[in-house]
């Protein structure tokens, strides 16, 4: 699939832009708070429905106005899509998808599937293990719609559970628990099958890149990390099994806490470089690549599961790498359309006029040259 077209109006610092892309290269050129992050960031809100960055919708909206609004055309295999999001202060957004509103804005969700790699994703490896769960979320809810229900069903139960679990410690009476445990298990190994599945096909993928990426100098491997013991080859429900069982025997140590110790919630992936611990051991650099790697994955992995490419956004990364492993990457990726922002000029000379296109960006402006 790929973006014919971007229509933003009153969305952060642009006040209105009408732009045409091309199919495959796409580069946007210009300094630092200029608006290239805003624009891709609009492109990500139509993917996922929501910021990646905005602690509040309000945000998004030019200051001084009270609406904003992005419109994307975007041209696909069998149908095209248009996707309209509306915004205003005060009020829920709206969406509209070829000219009709949605109700849910969940039914926004797989019209465009897009993998983005910006600066911040360097988290995804050197900090917390909630960095990584938002990864595996965010990226198989994008190749399986039901990952995404199921994960908010589950946070609802686990709240709920916590909260039965402190009344139980204040009024100090067991009261059943059971309910909410079997709900728990059943959403929550759903949830585990699925991260086992996605990171067994990842790992295999982001390996391979990483290795042509640092030339064949470094491996990359992807660990699923349960937050309980598991074997991989389990069923759905002998992992529930298991979870049940695990719930049942801390349940006075989650009583005492108030909280529910073991689940998905608290599982982790351990990201190895050559065999060490690239979160202890890697190089700033090593940290990046490696992130990239799991992320350029997820490209060719929506390609085997949807049947289309993504659009790849790249904020702000290709200056970092040098001119062999810039070229790796736009070469193997010349059949996807990619979207890329950077401070300097970049070296596209080899790149086919029809195939590419260079985009300005000055306060939030854009020209093509
Ligand atoms: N709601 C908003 N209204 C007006 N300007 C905004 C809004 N949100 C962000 N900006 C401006 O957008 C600029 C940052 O844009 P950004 O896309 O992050 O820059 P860069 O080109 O460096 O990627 C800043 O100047 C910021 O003040
Ligand atoms: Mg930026």
């Amino acid at each position: 699939m790929h973006i014919e077209s971007i229509k933003l109006i009153n969305y952060r610092n642009y006040d209105k832009l009408d732009i045409k892309l091309n199919k495959k290269l796409n580069i946007f050129i210009g300094d630092n708070a200029q608006g290239k992050t805003n624009l891709l960031e609009s492109i990500y809100i139509c993917a996922f429905s929501k910021s990646y960055r905005a602690a509040k919708e309000k945000e998004l909206i030019k200051i001084d106005k009270d609406k904003a609004y992005i419109g994307i055309n975007v041209k696909r295999d069998f149908t095209d899509k248009f996707i309209e999001i509306k915004f205003e202060k005060n009020k829920t957004k709206r969406v509209r998808i070829n000219r009709v509103e949605i109700d849910k804005i969940s039914d926004l969700f797989g019209h465009l599937n897009v993998v983005l790699f910006s600066p911040e994703d360097l988290k995804l490896v050197k900090e917390g293990p909630s960095n990584r769960r938002i990864f595996l979320d965010t990226e198989i809810s994008q190749i399986r719609p039901k990952y995404r229900y199921n994960i908010n069903r589950y946070s609802k139960i686990l709240k709920q559970r916590n909260n039965l679990l402190k009344s139980i410690q204040r009024n100090n009476k067991l009261k059943t628990i059971e309910v909410w445990d079997m709900q728990l298990a059943e959403v929550g190994s759903e949830i585990i099958k699925n991260r086992i599945e996605f990171i067994d096909r990842i790992s295999e993928i982001s390996k391979n890149i990483h290795y042509n990426i640092t030339e064949g100098i470094e491996e990359l491997e992807l660990e699923y990390m349960p937050s309980f013991n598991i074997d991989c080859e389990l069923s759905k429900n002998e992992i529930k099994d298991i979870f049940i069982e695990v719930l049942n025997r801390n349940l006075a140590k989650d009583i005492e806490k108030g909280t529910t110790e073991f689940g998905p919630h608290r599982d982790d992936i351990k990201i190895n470089i050559n065999g060490l611990d690239a979160k202890i051991f890697g190089s700033q650099g090593q940290q990046r690549t490696a992130a990239l790697s799991m992320k350029l994955a997820e490209v060719e992995l929506v390609k085997s599961e949807i049947g289309e490419y993504p659009v790849l956004l790249l904020d702000d990364v290709l200056s970092e790498l040098d001119i062999k492993r810039r070229k790796f990457l736009l070469s193997t990726f010349k059949d996807v359309q990619t979207i890329i922002t950077s401070t300097e000029d970049i070296d596209v000379l080899d790149i086919h006029k029809k195939d590419k296109k260079v985009f300005y960006v000055s306060k939030g402006n854009i020209v093509n040259i």
